[in-house]
């Protein structure tokens, strides 16, 4: 495998199937609550899609920590190059989505357990095996929404850089994370 212009393309892969994931678990989520509250049966099957695509995208990000460090030496570098504080706070960004996006399904399923409840993710059911505590249910809740509300922010930051980088400064900061075109 060589260094080339672009990240290699299972980084790309990651990168914007989690991206897509992502979207779709708060889009079901927001559905599931403020949408479809009056569909019983429609809610509940949102419901589940939210845990289902979370439960993914734990599973992705794990994915992509793992690639993250294997391919760390054929990451193409930005050119022309941005400052040094610029690229460390945009590196610190990065870690904190990927922090985020463990800490918020987790807390989910604790959040579930802690609460007796069962966690349906369609290929299994999963049963409650915590100690039904109602305070520390609580506590996960608070800690499941706060910080997906957070990651918002974290995503609206790490893509307006990027975009930034992209209109503003007319550099290759996009176009690495962007998939190679097919040559015919
Ligand atoms: C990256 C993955 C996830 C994201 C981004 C996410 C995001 C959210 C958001 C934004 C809400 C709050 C909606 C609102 O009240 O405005 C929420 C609620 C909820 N999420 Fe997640 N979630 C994720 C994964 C999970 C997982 C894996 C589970 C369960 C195993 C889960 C269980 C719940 C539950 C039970 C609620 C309802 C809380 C309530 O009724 O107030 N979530 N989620
Ligand atoms: C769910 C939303 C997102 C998450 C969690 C996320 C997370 C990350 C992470 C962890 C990296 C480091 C490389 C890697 O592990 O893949 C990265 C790189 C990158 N992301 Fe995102 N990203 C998100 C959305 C976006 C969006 C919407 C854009 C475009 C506007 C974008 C553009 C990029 C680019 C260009 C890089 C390479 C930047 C560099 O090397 O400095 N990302 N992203």
């Amino acid at each position: 495998m060589q260094k080339t212009d672009k990240y290699p393309s299972i980084q790309i892969k990651i990168h914007w199937i989690t991206f897509v994931l992502v979207m779709c678990t708060y889009l079901w989520v927001w559905l599931a609550k403020y949408v479809l509250v009056s569909f019983p049966g429609v809610d509940h099957f949102f419901w589940l899609l939210h845990f289902f695509f979370g439960a993914l995208v734990f599973v992705f990000t794990c994915i992509r920590f793992v690639v993250q460090k294997l391919l760390q030496k054929y990451i193409p570098d930005v050119v022309p190059p941005i400052a040094g504080w610029q690229y460390w706070t945009a590196t610190v960004v990065k870690i904190f989505l990927i922090l985020v996006y463990w800490i918020i399904p987790v807390a989910g399923y604790l959040y579930r357990c802690k609460k007796g409840a069962t966690l349906d993710l369609y290929v299994k059911t999963f049963t409650a095996r915590c100690e039904v505590d109602m305070s520390s249910a609580q506590m996960w809740h608070a800690i499941h929404v706060n910080t997906a509300y957070l990651a918002l922010a974290l995503i609206a930051v790490h893509s307006g850089f990027v975009l930034f980088n992209h209109y503003a400064r007319k550099n290759n900061m996009l176009l690495r994370m962007m998939p190679r075109r097919k040559s015919k």
